[in-house]
């Protein structure tokens, strides 16, 4: 059974939205046996890379900053499995996930290769790494995932690892309303741990699992009517005070 790690870069950590996806597909995952270790970003300190490439010349494989990435770059040798668990943030993911994905440039050798006729470099991991990518997002449609899915796709071709597919949540607030729509969440998390079970017992995530997952669970207009009365809600409490 692989190993698993699940690095999320939520400031809620395992709280918010992001927390509820990957709750569920840890469920699925180890229920059918995987190895799965969860760091959250919100928890460690680490701070961006400098862009010195001293991780390449003075101290191969190693990076100069004394931080909490030193032990994330071991737990990603010891996974087969890397799993990006991020809110979608401006299109793209959250700066805490960009900062650690940006710190693992050790991990890569400073030589250029060419692969399918493209520039890389040769990597320090040396197995089938697979990634795969679980994160939510506030509007409605599920093109918002559109760039953050084409960059996680291109960084799998340098980091020499396979995309195995993804849990993509659109209008995700509504995973925090369980109590108004319970049968249409258990459906979406169901399909969630359904996920984390194929990943681990098959190593990818089928097609029919990835829709069921990013099914819309409300209509688009009464989705933005609901969003519309909170955050109006929200203002006048602040009026009010
Ligand atoms: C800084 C910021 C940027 C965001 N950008 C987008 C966006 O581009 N598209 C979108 O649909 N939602 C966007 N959202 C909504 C988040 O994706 C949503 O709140 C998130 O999935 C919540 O996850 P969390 O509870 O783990 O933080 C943004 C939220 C924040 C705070």
């Amino acid at each position: 059974m692989p190993n698993i790690l699940i690095v999320n870069g939520s400031p809620h950590g395992g709280k918010g939205i992001t927390g509820i996806l990957q709750k569920a597909f840890v469920e699925g995952a180890v229920s059918v046996g995987a190895h799965v270790d969860e760091v959250f970003l919100n928890k460690k300190k680490i701070s961006p890379c400098l862009g010195c490439f001293n991780c390449w010349i003075k101290t191969p494989g190693k990076c100069v900053i004394k931080d909490d990435q030193a032990g994330l770059l071991e737990k990603c040798a010891w996974s087969d499995i890397l799993v990006l668990a991020t809110p979608l943030y401006v299109d793209g993911m959250s700066a805490q996930t960009k900062t650690f994905v940006d710190r693992t440039v050790p991990l890569a050798e400073p030589e250029f290769i060419l692969l399918d006729d493209h520039c890389r470099h040769p990597s320090r991991v040396k197995k089938e790494w697979k990634f795969a990518l679980i994160s939510g997002c506030g509007f409605h449609e599920l093109d918002n995932f559109e760039a953050l899915v084409h960059h996680c796709k291109r960084m799998c071709i340098n980091f020499h690892a396979k995309y195995c597919g993804h849990v993509l949540r659109p209008h995700a607030h509504i995973l925090e309303f369980s109590e108004m729509l319970p049968n249409e969440i258990k459906k979406c998390l169901d399909a969630v741990r359904k996920a984390g079970e194929e990943i681990s017992l098959h190593g990818e995530i089928s097609e029919k699992v990835m829709a069921e997952v990013s099914a819309p669970i409300v209509p688009r207009a009464a989705y933005i009517n609901a969003v519309n009365v909170y955050w109006e809600q929200e203002l006048s409490k602040i009026k009010e005070k």
